[in-house]
């Protein structure tokens, strides 16, 4: 595997292939990557991606150059995103990277001597935060198939979102997608013609095994579009959430997933309920990305 652009490029095969190399990467330590260097260049803020793929590649013993403020590269002087990648990627054995526009990662891929892994193109994909939500589903779940999964928020712009159905999609797994009508998405949604949609979480909250929450992405919104104006005529954003009262309501072996980070959606109270487990997916995120490391670098078999 050269590049990670989308979810598309995996098999089934491949998926259960990361998601046991990312089991062996909980458990054990190597350096074979030693002689490596990953570059993270990111245009767009992030913490936990950003942090994690630099800690993979450390823990993995490769030399690191993070890139966070690009305002502080020569993109400032109005080089180009094709000369800023061909530029890196002779000094890097792979490239991170994280950038506003849809298909942004393609054309990295198309002037880079070096595999480019997407950490997100806008409201594009996502595919390393696919691949982790796959293998926290499976850590915890046991198993992918028979699953309903509800995903909740911001449907049109979550790359979040748009990768991992595309992912499970692969599976006999029941889809619903849930959010205010401004946030859903017809186009996307049709691509999975057995999945549902509704605007109350309450239609699915006792029947969900997965409720996979979403911030409102509202970098990606028109001025004023995720905007809604109350009786008062006052601007109010969004607020679906999920209270202490949903979670009663709600299975008792369900799982509560977000890719983070989180606004209003979940509130800190849930944090302690077992079923919570996105701080699980933080964690999973290290290893699942020391696994896809390995692969985009051919050291997958050592
Ligand atoms: C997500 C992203 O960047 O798309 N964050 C992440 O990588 N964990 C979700 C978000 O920003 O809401």
């Amino acid at each position: 595997m050269k590049n990670i652009i989308n979810v598309g490029q995996f098999s089934k095969e491949e998926l259960l292939q990361i998601c046991d190399a990312a089991d062996y990467y909980k458990t054990h330590q190597s350096k074979v990557l030693i002689d490596k260097t990953v570059t993270c260049l990111f245009y767009q803020p992030s913490t936990r991606t950003f942090v994690s793929f630099i800690a993979a590649a450390q823990n993995l013993g490769a030399n690191v150059i993070p890139i966070q403020g690009v305002e502080y590269s020569s993109v400032a002087k109005g080089e180009s995103f094709e000369d800023t990648i061909k530029t890196l990627s002779l000094y890097s054995d792979c490239i991170v990277l994280r950038h506003p526009e849809v298909g942004a990662a393609q054309r990295a891929a198309e002037v880079s001597e070096v595999p480019i892994i997407n950490a997100g193109d806008g409201i594009g994909e996502h595919p390393t935060q696919a691949l982790l939500d796959l293998y926290t589903i499976r850590t915890e779940k046991k198993q992918i198939d028979g699953l309903h999964v509800a995903f909740v928020g911001d449907i049109k712009h979550s790359r979040t979102i748009h990768s991992l159905a595309k992912v499970l999609s692969l599976y006999d797994v029941k889809m619903s997608f849930v959010g205010p009508e401004e946030l859903s998405c017809e186009k996307f949604m049709s691509e999975f013609p057995n999945s549902e949609y509704h605007e109350d979480i309450g239609a699915v909250i006792d029947k969900a095994d997965v409720i996979y929450m979403t911030r409102v992405q509202k970098e990606y919104h028109e001025p004023n579009v995720g905007m809604k104006l109350d009786t008062f005529g006052r601007t109010k954003t969004y607020d679906y959430k999920i209270t202490k009262e949903l979670m009663v309501k709600a299975k008792s072996n369900m799982i509560l997933m977000h890719p983070l980070p989180r606004l209003q959606e979940i509130p800190v109270e849930l944090d302690k309920d077992p079923r919570s487990v996105y701080f699980k997916q933080v964690k999973n995120g290290l290893f699942v990305r020391e696994a896809l490391l390995l692969k985009v670098l051919g050291k997958d078999d050592e």
